[in-house]
């Protein structure tokens, strides 16, 4: 490829970095917010916050754009690395003209590939259990019957017709106790579990009942499990480390790329986007190691 085309090629991928860069910037910051919960707030707040995150639809779509963006973000990053590597120093001169030597901008590359792999293990771990394990806890709680008998209810946001609803032993809503339903109503109850934590009477479509999945739990177990939440625990800190690195550079640089360094608020800039690198990988780090160790 001609010079001058490559550079064309690298400034357009530099270009779509950072503002991947910085949307992903503004889900960190969204993010943390939420899961700050884990420990500012009780389970039921960050329950319902998950519920919230998964069924909105413009969160949704957030969601979508903040996956596009983390591909965009890693497939650029490659390319412009392998780029970078053949016809140095051409475009990183010409590109990124303030870019200092530092530990982070030399290793932005290693920085993010630990990052990808902190994203893919941590999305295995967390998102897919709330969205496909079919087997995820509901939130429930336990309470007294009019005879005295101890049962188990579910919790949901959506208050149910029926009493509670029978538990069996597994903690799962039991198909004998849909039958008796129907029995009981004579068939005007034909009760359903749809999207795991959803009951719907299929006679005309009604939700009665709509609980919670127990992402606290998953998260509060994870981080203390008795084999490897340390191990985790430790993992996720080192994790935000290279996040912190990344972000260092990363972040200011990305206005330069976009070429909006202009003199005036430079040094704003930077003071932000360092400040931006401290606490919120700071502020992620301390929730797994609070999770840990106040078990
Ligand atoms: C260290 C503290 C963190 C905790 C406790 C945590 C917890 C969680 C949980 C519980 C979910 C599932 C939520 C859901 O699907 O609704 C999730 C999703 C996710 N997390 Fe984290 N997270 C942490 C840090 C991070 C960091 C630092 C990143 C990025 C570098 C990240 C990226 C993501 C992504 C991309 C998703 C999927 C979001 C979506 O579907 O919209 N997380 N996280």
């Amino acid at each position: 490829m001609a010079k001058s085309a490559l550079l064309k090629s690298s400034i357009a991928k530099k270009y779509w970095m950072a503002l991947t860069g910085l949307f992903l910037c503004l889900f960190l910051a969204g993010h943390l917010a939420g899961n700050l919960q884990l420990i500012f707030g009780s389970s039921q707040d960050f329950n319902e916050y998950a519920l919230f995150m998964t069924s909105n639809p413009a969160v949704k779509l957030l969601s979508y754009v903040t996956y596009i963006s983390i591909i965009f973000h890693a497939i650029d990053g490659i390319l412009l690395t392998i780029q970078n590597k053949k016809a140095r120093p051409v475009a990183y001169a010409k590109n990124s003209p303030g870019a200092n030597s530092g530990f982070a901008s030399r290793n932005m590359a290693v920085l993010g590939t630990v990052i990808l792999v902190f994203i893919v293990t941590h999305m295995i771990n967390f998102w897919a259990k709330m969205h496909f394990d079919e087997n995820m806890p509901l939130v429930q709680k336990e309470i007294v019957g009019q005879t005295g008998e101890k049962q188990i209810q579910l919790v949901g946001n959506k208050d149910s017709q029926m009493d509670y609803f029978q538990l069996d032993e597994s903690g799962k809503l039991s198909k004998e106790f849909f039958e008796n339903i129907k029995i009981q109503t004579q068939g005007q109850y034909l009760l359903e579990i749809k999207d795991v934590t959803k009951i719907v009477n299929t006679k005309d479509g009604e939700v009665i009942f709509q609980g919670y999945k127990d992402l606290h739990k998953i998260t509060f177990d994870f981080f203390r499990d008795a084999k490897t939440g340390l191990l985790f625990t430790l993992l996720y800190v080192l994790a935000m480390l290279a996040l912190g690195f990344h972000l260092w550079h990363g972040f200011a640089s990305a206005f330069q790329s976009l070429g909006l360094n202009n003199p005036k608020f430079n040094a704003g800039i930077k003071f932000f986007g360092r400040a931006f690198s401290v606490v919120v990988p700071l502020l992620f780090a301390i929730i797994p190691l609070y999770i840990h160790f106040t078990k």
